[in-house]
């Protein structure tokens, strides 16, 4: 039968180095909060509940972690006691009886599901302790993992360590799997007797070795255990992250010239051939088809784009945005809550918002849609086939039949039937020879003394 697993994401850092009001955790990695990172790779992993060790006054915490895991539990972690401390404020969860712990930290949140993985298959290898490694570059302030005879033997606090245990570079990530059945003990046995005076989760080591039980370390690249502290490290795990997950959509079959000039959320879905010109930014929501052509320096967010389109080069799509198959949205265009159906055209300076434009309609360039009264939005519906001239405002609610056609200049406030004309615009007058009297006039009215202006061509 499948091990059943808890994990235990301890989140009650103040995050004081972020110089911040908004708890640590709750920083956001490719648009989602590090914990929630961290609570998806435990998810993946395999872990059937969730338990989340918060300090005071953590509600937007719980709400971050709900938005993900919406059973996940919650425990208070009154005083900042230590690790081991922490993680035993979880205590009735863990009491539950799963074979499998996990301990996460909610400001590492690079982690991946693989990993967690492997660290619950030492477990099923018959480990009490599994925990994850990794080779510092500088070891400086991290935990070493002390080993005799290619044994895990203890794991030392760097204030806790020799001079010649200093100089080990194999680190504790914080991140270890413990046996459910031994969990509780272990961590009950755990003192608070070191420089901190804090109870350390690494004790369990040594705990567990003295009672016989085994203890693995596995090892972890650097990168993936990654823990933010400042606004500094936060922005180099975006880097990292942004630069694996365009990786993986390259490898997916997504076409991406400049790929470190695309940002992408922790959500983006983009369908294979389509191409991702440089500087493209996509928020939270976004779901891109095959074939399509992101063009240069577009922004996207919550909004969909279907097989075949154009869009872009600088097109604004906001939320409720969809883009249907084929359909072409230019430059200077923002769209809001929106369908352009299969085939549309809406490519020049244009805003269309609360609208449908049906399929194969033809907007023309600078276009609005007046959605806004000043109090409520109200709703355009462009019919199929309808072609909107230049320059026309449609001052919702408004319907343009299919077919139909809209002039050029046109404010059109009442509805226009399938396949007519509206025109709301003045007529145009031209008056004959009335150029030549306007400058004589203008001519007169100079001031005396002053030269007279260039011609316009020569200016
Ligand atoms: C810890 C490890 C160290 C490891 C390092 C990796 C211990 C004793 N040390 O050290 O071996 O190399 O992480 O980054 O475990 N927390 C609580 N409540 C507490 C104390 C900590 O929730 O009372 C949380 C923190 O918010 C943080 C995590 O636990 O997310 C680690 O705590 P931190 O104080 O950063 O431990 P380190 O000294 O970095
Ligand atoms: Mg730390």
């Amino acid at each position: 039968m499948a091990r059943t697993c808890l994990s235990i994401v301890l989140a009650a850092g103040d995050g004081t180095r972020m110089r911040s009001a908004t708890p640590k955790v709750l920083h956001p990695v490719a648009g989602l909060a590090m914990v929630s990172h961290v609570l998806k790779a435990a998810a993946a992993a395999g872990g059937e509940a969730a338990a989340v060790v918060v300090g005071h006054g953590a509600a937007p915490v719980e709400a971050a972690c709900r938005s993900v895991w919406p059973g996940a539990g919650f425990f208070e972690q009154k005083e900042r006691l230590g690790t081991a401390h922490a993680v035993l404020a979880a205590r009735a969860a863990i009491a539950r009886g799963h074979d499998d712990i996990l301990v996460l930290f909610g400001d590492t949140p690079l982690i991946r599901p693989e990993t967690l993985r492997r660290l619950r298959l030492g477990l099923q290898n018959g480990a009490a302790v599994a925990v994850l490694g990794f080779h510092a570059e500088d070891p400086t302030g991290y935990g070493r993992l002390i080993e005799k005879g290619g044994e895990l033997v203890a794991i030392r606090e760097h204030r806790e360590a020799s001079p010649a245990e200093l100089k080990v570079d194999f680190c504790n990530a914080g991140i270890m799997a413990l046996s459910g059945k031994h969990a509780l003990s272990m961590l009950e046995k755990v003192g608070n007797a070191n420089s901190k005076g804090e109870y350390y989760l690494t004790d369990l080591v040594e705990i567990a070795r003295g009672r016989n039980l085994g203890v693995v370390a596995m090892q972890a690249e650097e990168e993936e255990v990654l823990g933010v502290n400042t606004r500094v490290e936060l922005a180099r795990a975006e880097a990292i992250w942004q630069e694996r997950r365009r990786n993986e959509l390259m490898l997916s079959g997504v076409a991406m010239p400049a790929p470190e000039t695309v940002f992408l959320a922790h959500d983006t879905q983009i369908g294979r051939d389509s191409l991702v010109e440089p500087n493209v930014v996509f928020a939270p929501g976004v779901a891109v088809g095959q074939r399509c052509r992101i063009r240069s320096f577009s922004h996207f967010e919550e909004c969909t784009v279907a097989d075949g389109a154009i869009v872009g080069p600088f097109a604004r799509l906001r939320p409720g945005a969809r883009i249907g198959a084929d359909a072409h949205v230019g430059n200077f265009v923002e769209i809001k809550n929106a369908d352009v159906e299969k085939g549309a055209k809406v490519n020049h300076l244009t805003y269309i918002g609360d609208a449908r434009v049906g399929a194969a309609a033809n907007i023309g360039a600078g276009t609005i849609t007046c959605n806004y009264d000043g109090v409520a939005k109200h709703h355009t519906d462009i019919g199929a086939g309808a072609f909107i001239g230049s320059n026309s405002a449609l001052v919702a609610p408004v319907k343009i039949g299919d077919g139909a056609y809209v002039a050029s200049g046109s404010v059109i406030t009442r509805d226009v039937p399938p396949d007519a004309l509206g025109v709301a615009r003045a007529r145009q007058a031209n008056k004959e020879g009335y150029a030549g009297r306007i400058r004589e006039r203008a001519r007169a009215a100079r001031p005396a003394g002053k030269p007279a202006a260039k011609p316009a061509s020569k200016r």
